[in-house]
């Protein structure tokens, strides 16, 4: 049988009716903007807005957000077209399957657990950090050797540093308790994801409209600092090497489409919950970023893991600076839920279609959930929160996203050309041009990671190659 074999629209939504079997349908359009917003605001915000603004692009780091949100708008546009069509677990590995075939569908797949899985490591070694900074505002000190992955220098707030540990043991502690409560229960989990985000949506909106009255009009001037002579730092290229890495505080939109199964109204709901968490975050980062730059010169944030506090320093509400840790903590954890959430899904889905071993596709008796998939990425995505670097993990999420937005926005053009009639209750409006678009900026901003990440990125996915024909193509139910 051929690895291009698509399946069909039918087949999917016959699929997706035979939830009674799988997984319940629970989440109404506000929790599924909740997950989007969940999956999105994090260490992207919190920690990168302070490096783009002082390494690319100074004030003009504003400029960076609505740049990264055009990007993810393009693909975010064909994203909410695939989910309002086949609102089927698994997202863009769905949407792949039916547009361009078996293979490209587990290229796909394999590429998302870049973004989800890694995505939620790295936010849990930026949480450890925090926690930490938490831990020693009330004199509390873990031994370093259980703080610090092996390969890594911490700076902490107290001025110690640590050159290398032997395990990161509380971004382990945080992502095993995460992925317990998934086996738990969706809907447990978006209860708690829900409560999570209203604080942290607090917490931004506190920043900006506490700190608007103590910005100093002088820290805006330059608004766009001069370039240097090297590219990508200040200047109009400092604008888009800004883009290229807040990109990162972008990630996880798309997270919304991977509870398309469990979404009580998907045609509806899945682009109201994908393009409004968007908006919503789109509008909050320009802000945040505006204020944050506003408040001190971006100079001071060279080489700052957690500019947000540096910024609120400017302020005389340096008394809330432990609640705003508390809440950016609650914020990285939301956004790891739903990552998590995100990679059991694809591989459920994945597993369904006889791609990878049953195990990642039983749901448990009782809780209904894929609770062996959360097992194992509980073990894998610990082991990359526990022993790798931070800074490593970062780029290779980015690279990975971005790849799979190529492949959505391209799958969106196969798509109107195959099925021109198929109902649609969301269409990606200009079409061509809003995919090409999304393709073109998207691939931009890959050009704009280092090579490292390039390599990794092929090493990964012909790892993945290996593994499709090894086992994907002798077992896939659809080559049955
Ligand atoms: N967008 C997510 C974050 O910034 C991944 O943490």
């Amino acid at each position: 049988m051929s690895i291009w074999n698509r399946k069909s629209l039918d087949v999917l939504l016959s699929e997706a009716t035979e939830s009674e079997k799988g997984l319940k349908r629970t989440l109404s359009s506000t929790s599924l903007i909740a997950l989007g917003i969940g999956a999105i605001i994090g260490a992207g915000l919190f920690s990168l807005t302070g490096i783009a603004a002082a390494e690319h692009a100074g004030p003009a780091v504003t400029l960076s957000f609505v740049l990264a949100a055009v990007g993810c708008a393009f693909a975010g546009l064909c994203y909410a077209e695939f989910a309002s069509m086949i609102p089927v677990a698994g997202s863009a590995y769905t949407y792949s399957y039916a547009t361009m075939g078996e293979f490209m569908a587990w290229i796909i797949g394999w590429d998302l657990v870049l973004e989800y899985a890694l995505g939620a490591a790295t936010v849990g070694v930026s949480w450890s950090r925090y926690f930490l900074e938490l831990l020693n505002k009330f004199g509390i000190h873990l031994p370093p050797d259980l703080i610090c992955s092996p390969w890594e220098t911490l700076k902490l707030g107290d001025g110690t540093v640590i050159e290398g540990g032997i395990i990161n043991l509380p971004a382990i502690v945080i992502v095993s308790l995460l992925s317990l409560l998934l086996i738990r229960g969706t809907k447990e989990s978006a209860g708690i994801n829900n409560f999570l985000v209203v604080l942290k949506v607090a917490v931004v909106i506190l920043f900006i409209v506490l700190g608007w009255s103590y910005i100093n009009e002088a820290n805006y001037h330059p608004y766009i600092p001069e370039n240097t002579g090297v590219k990508g730092e200040f200047g109009w290229s400092g604008i888009a090497a800004g883009a290229g890495t807040v990109f990162f505080a972008f990630i996880g939109f798309d997270a919304v489409s991977t509870a398309a199964q469990e979404a009580k109204n998907p045609q509806k709901g899945m682009p109201i919950g994908i393009l409004g968490s968007l908006i919503i975050c789109t509008i909050l980062y320009v802000l945040f970023a505006h204020v944050m730059t506003g408040l001190v010169p971006y100079t001071q944030f060279v080489g700052d893991a957690k500019p947000a506090a540096t910024a609120f320093a400017a302020t005389p509400y340096t008394f809330l600076q432990t609640g705003l840790i508390v809440a950016i903590l609650a914020g990285y954890t939301s956004v790891m839920l739903v990552m998590l959430m995100g990679q059991s899904r694809v591989f459920y889905t994945m597993s369904n279609d006889g791609l990878l071993p049953k195990f990642f596709s039983e749901i448990h008796s009782k809780f209904r959930t894929p609770w062996k998939t959360n097992l194992f990425f509980l073990v894998f995505v610990s082991l990359f929160a526990g022993f790798v670097p931070v800074s490593d993990l970062g780029h290779m999420v980015s690279i990975g996203t971005l790849l799979a937005f190529v492949l959505v926005c391209i799958g969106v053009l196969v798509m109107r050309k195959k099925m021109p009639d198929a109902p649609r209750s969301f269409k990606t409006p200009l079409v061509p041009f809003v995919p090409l678009a999304g393709v073109v900026v998207c691939f931009y901003l890959m050009y704009s990671l280092p090579q490292e990440s390039w390599i990794r990125l092929i090493v990964w996915m012909a790892l993945g190659i290996v593994i499709y024909f090894a086992y994907g193509k002798k077992n896939s139910k659809l080559n049955k």
